[in-house]
């Protein structure tokens, strides 16, 4: 029996980037997706799970998925009977997806002793979501999942496949407030066409990609196209703002990293529209509360999580009286993911 896990992974800032070539900063949930594994002589697949995977796709899809890609790749696996059992909320934007396809590939490398390094399985992960999910997703979720650990984040430069490690002093605490709202099929709607909003702005204004796109480039295309030119806003300066979050989280200075993460939801609501009003009113509630620095919805947008940075020690009673705030304001039930 081979044993294997994987996190969910929360994005500290950088939302949107990392199909433009540009900077993330994901890190670990506390929860893991454990898979349990026993190879068979025979090529059977039979998987059983405590049935915490996304409603709107079958996890079993996932685990279709991932041995598809594996085999295509020509990697030489068996059949196998795996027990799935995850930790990690589906629906609320931390990735349970990412977290189930790396824990199963981690599984079958033990058990098939396939040569993938962690990166290598990452990118097998990505392309078994985007098979089965059939939205253009980035490659943040499963380079996450595969590489994060909890205590530090990722500072991910999607251009040069670059990663560093980016430790999270012990004076902050994260703070996460699942929405309760789960919007699946517009989700992957609308996250295809803000990528391909992008792509078209990267090709009338003759970029690679928005990774060299400056705020010259959005006045130059503002009067052809506001929208487009909003996408283009959103992308550069997030990019920014993840350089200066990393620099200020070193200093120590958590006001900073708080204005950030505030700029930084702002951004997604005006520039790339990928909010909702209760996300909104679940990032004020955050944001009212004692010790917290900054609040922003995390992942693709249209629900999930909100997340908010915390000084130590007040992490917990602001999710409380958010959560309680926010249930009052919408009538919606907010989970806290994050602190444990
Ligand atoms: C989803 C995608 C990621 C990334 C985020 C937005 O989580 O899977 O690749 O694009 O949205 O930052």
């Amino acid at each position: 029996m081979y044993r294997a896990d994987a996190p969910g992974r929360v994005n500290l800032i950088g939302e949107h980037t990392d199909y433009n070539e540009g900077l993330v900063l994901p890190t670990a949930t506390p929860q893991r997706t454990v898979v349990e594994l026993s190879p068979r002589e025979d090529q059977v697949v039979r998987v059983e799970s405590d049935g915490y995977m996304p409603v709107a796709y079958d996890w079993g899809d996932y685990v279709r998925g991932v041995t598809w890609v594996l085999t295509k790749a020509g990697h030489a696996i068996r059949g196998f009977d795996a027990g799935i059992a995850s930790r990690v909320p589906p629906g609320a934007g931390l990735s349970s997806s990412a977290a189930l396809e790396v824990a199963l590939l981690r599984a079958l490398r033990e058990a098939f002793s396939l040569s993938l390094d962690d990166l290598a399985l990452a990118y097998a992960a990505h392309k078994a979501e985007r098979d089965i999910v059939g939205a253009r997703v980035g490659t943040m979720d499963q380079l996450a999942a595969s590489l994060s650990r909890v205590g530090e984040a990722l500072l991910i430069d999607m251009r040069k496949s670059q990663i560093e490690r980016v430790p999270i002093p012990a004076s902050v605490e994260i703070v996460v407030v699942d929405s309760g709202i789960v919007h699946d099929n517009a989700k992957q709607g609308a996250y295809n066409e803000r990528r391909a909003q992008c792509d078209e702005a990267a090709r009338r204004l003759g970029l690679a990609s928005l990774r060299d796109a400056t705020l010259g480039d959005v006045e130059r295309l503002a009067p052809q196209n506001a929208t487009l030119a909003r996408r283009v806003r959103h992308v550069v300066t997030e990019n920014e703002r993840v350089r200066g979050f990393v620099a200020a989280l070193g200093a120590g200075d958590l006001a900073r990293c708080g204005a950030l993460v505030d700029a930084s939801h702002a951004s997604l609501r005006e520039d790339f529209d990928v909010s909702i009003e209760e996300l909104d009113v679940l990032a004020d509630a955050l944001r009212s509360q004692r010790g917290i620095h900054g609040a922003r919805l995390v992942g693709a947008g249209f629900g999930g999580s909100v997340l908010a940075l915390a000084d130590a020690g007040c992490a917990a009673e602001a999710a409380r009286t958010a959560a309680e705030q926010y249930r009052s304001r919408t009538g919606r039930t907010g989970h806290v993911v994050m602190p444990l």
